[in-house]
């Protein structure tokens, strides 16, 4: 007998996982799919953090580490906060964790109380939403579109406050409509937080160097809401290690103390060899790795000029990330070669199965009528996937 906890029956699984799913299931049947499902850089980890993964490994860092991190990591992450973003942080302030992921979650074990409403602009991260879920949280999902390259307003922010609200969660660059906020809409949306102190920010900033105009701006840079910021970041897209499962959050005291209490008793602190090569990570200077941030815009600018020309798409110019996130409602509500699409998952799964090109529906993104591509992948398959969704797209019988 299945005896399930109601957190777990709230959740659902992540639509990544479940196209990715199908596409290794289609592949082992010997189908020649190309995947752009998964937000992975697909470059190896750079030489000089491997060697320090190898220092510490024979230098014996093999050891549990402070629940929080190294002491030498949490300074060389205040440093990189001071380098990039003109942000003070102690080493105080600062909680390693298992990815991005686990910072995140932290944050929201740390302030969410059943019932509690927490804003998520739409499309949002797949995860944000069952993780609220899964702290007995209510999200409160505020629409955009790609007439507004998917950002909200301060105004439209402001509307969707109510008393219960704890927090504000986001990613800038935004997975996954490839937009970032810029300076003054950021100071906007600040503007308006400042005037609510019981809400917290959640600030994801994991694709910053992903920025194809380098205009990043973290929204603690403003001083009327420092204190009701928590910012994540970490290495797994940086330094294409989303393997070795490094993030952290930067928060003021109180909040990090309350991170380190969660994460003492679930997980202890992260791997102590990826702590170890991530201090070589931070300390590198950036322009070091930029090779892989002008490898995607190339790919960004390739895919651009192809996905703009497929029969009913409409598609914005994303300036950060590695993702496309086309609108496709055109197809919505028609038959297909007999098949009917209610929904953009409906359409992902209906690309797959035909033009044998995995994306994912835009539903648990939080915006029905987009799919997305991710373009951390070869120029070849890219291109190729792109002709295989167009050639298939223009003879589709469509009623
Ligand atoms: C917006 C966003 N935040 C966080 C993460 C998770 O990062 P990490 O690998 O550090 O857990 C991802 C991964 O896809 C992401 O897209």
């Amino acid at each position: 007998m299945k005896k399930f906890s109601d957190r777990l029956n709230r959740m659902s699984f992540s639509q990544t996982f479940v196209m990715s799913n199908k596409v290794r299931q289609m592949k082992s049947e010997g189908i020649d799919v190309i995947s752009l499902t998964l937000g992975e850089p697909d470059f190896d980890v750079p030489q000089n953090i491997k060697e320090a993964a190898f220092e510490a490994i024979n230098n014996n860092f093999s050891h549990y580490s402070p629940v929080p991190g190294f002491l030498d990591l949490r300074e060389a992450v205040c440093e990189k906060l001071k380098r990039d973003n003109n942000l003070e942080y102690s080493a105080a302030q600062i909680c390693v964790s298992n990815g991005a992921k686990q910072a995140i979650l932290n944050v929201l074990s740390s302030i969410i109380n059943d019932g509690d409403e927490v804003i998520l602009p739409a499309p949002y991260w797949v995860s944000y939403d069952e993780m609220v879920k899964m702290m007995g949280g209510k999200s409160v999902f505020v629409k955009t579109s790609i007439d507004t390259e998917f950002k909200i307003t301060a105004e439209q922010l402001e509307q969707a406050i109510t008393p219960k609200t704890k927090a504000l969660l986001y990613s800038s660059p935004c997975n996954p409509s490839g937009s970032y906020y810029t300076y003054e809409e950021l100071e906007g949306i600040a503007n308006v937080i400042a005037k609510y102190p019981h809400i917290t920010i959640i600030s994801d900033e994991i694709y910053e160097f992903i920025n194809y105009e380098g205009k990043h701006t973290s929204i603690a840079e403003f001083p009327q809401v420092y204190e009701q910021t928590a910012v994540i970041n970490g290495m797994s897209k940086a330094f294409a290690m989303t393997g070795w499962r490094i993030g952290y959050s930067a928060c003021p005291t109180w909040l990090a103390e309350a991170c380190e209490k969660i994460q003492g008793q679930m997980t202890s602190g992260a791997n102590s060899m990826a702590q170890k090569a991530s201090i070589t990570a931070l300390r590198t200077d950036p322009g070091e790795y930029r090779f892989m941030i002008e490898e995607f815009k190339k790919r960004r600018d390739l895919v651009y000029s192809l996905i703009k020309n497929i029969p009913g798409f409409n598609v914005n110019y994303p300036k950060a990330a590695f993702y496309f996130f086309p609108d496709i409602s055109y197809y919505i509500g028609k038959t297909l070669n007999g098949n009917f699409i209610n929904d953009a998952d409906d359409f992902a799964m209906f690309l797959l199965e035909n033009a044998h090109v995995g994306t994912v529906g835009g539903v648990s993104f939080g915006n029905p009528k987009c799919i997305r591509f991710s373009y951390a992948a070869s120029e070849k398959d890219l291109k190729e996937a792109m002709k295989r969704i167009h050639e298939f797209l223009e003879n589709v019988a469509l009623s």
